[in-house]
């Protein structure tokens, strides 16, 4: 019996030595991509702004706020163009012509962008929900899904552009120029998705407070983006696509693939999420040179007022 007993015991300390100190190189399976990223075009950049009926008011605060913090300075040689990408029927919504008038004419956004667009995404009301569900304890957002993915897809966006940027309204700027900062991110080397990790998390709770925030810019027109886009739709739904990529970078089942692009989710301090937390705009000031943008509705201190 005590023989049996130290066999056992044995056979687990050399297996275990066997997983971790033994030089096991046959064991490591190395594969390669699949699928290649493309090289940039030297196409512009497209600023999409995804909204709702319900944040107009975001928007025409943002539009006075480009007065005091224009989007670019006068020697500017980028290429941008803006879409406003709104949720519903656009021309059923701005029967008057009001909004469209207010956008078309602003004087910062025609002096920086190429061209200012609209376009509807004409969701159904079940396509366009938004809510946190206490059930799954997680949010459940087809309406934004549907805003983001469908953009990948669109040829126009596809053919025209290397980047996306996403700039829902409640993004607002803390830096004058922040077109051109963001414009200059992506300058430099090719990448899928750079963005702000979570800025107000005090302490991690789940993996998804490193996700990075959906307010960044993106890569278009890259069949192998395009094919995680899909994958993370399909597997997590109707998550917040934020997440969902996270979620889908850090999944086990999918490392073996998703290690070739992890160097192209880059973390950046261009722009700062802070959710639905109160920031200080003095302090992202002092302690951020780099930053020029900020998501969150609880802004203090905005100081055109
Ligand atoms: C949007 O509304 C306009 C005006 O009511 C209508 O003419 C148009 O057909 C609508 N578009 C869609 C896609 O429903
Ligand atoms: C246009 O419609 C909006 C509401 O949809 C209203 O607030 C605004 O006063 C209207 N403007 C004109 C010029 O009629
Ligand atoms: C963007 O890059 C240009 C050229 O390198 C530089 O002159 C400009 O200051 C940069 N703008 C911002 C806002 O970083
Ligand atoms: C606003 O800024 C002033 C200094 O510029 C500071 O004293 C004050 O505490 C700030 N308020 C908030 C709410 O951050």
């Amino acid at each position: 019996m005590k023989r049996l007993f130290h066999s056992v015991v044995l056979v687990l300390l050399l297996s275990l030595l066997y997983e971790h100190y033994f030089p096991n190189y046959w064991k490591v399976q190395v594969t390669y991509p699949e699928c290649m990223p493309l090289r940039k075009r030297n196409l512009p950049l497209l600023v999409v702004v995804p909204f709702t009926k319900f944040d107009w008011n975001y928007l025409e605060n943002n539009l006075r706020l480009y007065a005091s913090y224009p989007p670019c300075s006068c020697n500017f040689d980028g290429t941008v163009d803006i879409l406003f990408w709104f949720h519903r029927n656009w021309t059923e919504w701005d029967r008057n012509g009001t909004a469209s008038n207010l956008l078309f004419e602003s004087e910062p956004l025609q002096s920086c962008f190429r061209s200012i667009l609209i376009d509807s995404a004409n969701l159904e009301p079940n396509e366009d929900l938004y809510y946190y569900s206490f059930l799954k304890l997680s949010h459940i957002s087809p309406g934004t899904c549907n805003m983001f993915y469908p953009l990948f897809k669109k040829n126009f966006i596809r053919n025209g552009y290397d980047y996306l940027f996403i700039m829902e309204p409640d993004v607002s700027p803390i830096r004058p120029f922040w077109l051109e900062a963001v414009y200059n991110e992506t300058k430099g080397k090719e990448f899928y998705h750079k963005g702000s990790i979570a800025q107000y998390a005090k302490r991690i709770i789940t993996q998804h407070d490193y996700h990075i925030n959906g307010n960044a810019l993106y890569r278009v027109g890259d069949p192998c983006f395009d094919n995680i886009l899909e994958t993370a739709q399909m597997e997590y739904k109707d998550a917040p696509f934020d997440g969902a990529l996270h979620a889908l970078r850090m999944n086990k089942r999918y490392h073996s693939w998703m290690r070739y692009y992890s160097h192209l989710f880059v973390y950046s301090d261009f722009i700062l999420n802070f959710g639905d937390n109160p920031f200080s705009e003095q302090l992202v000031l002092n302690k951020w040179p780099n930053t020029f943008l900020v998501h969150g509705k609880r802004r203090w201190n905005i100081s055109s007022q």
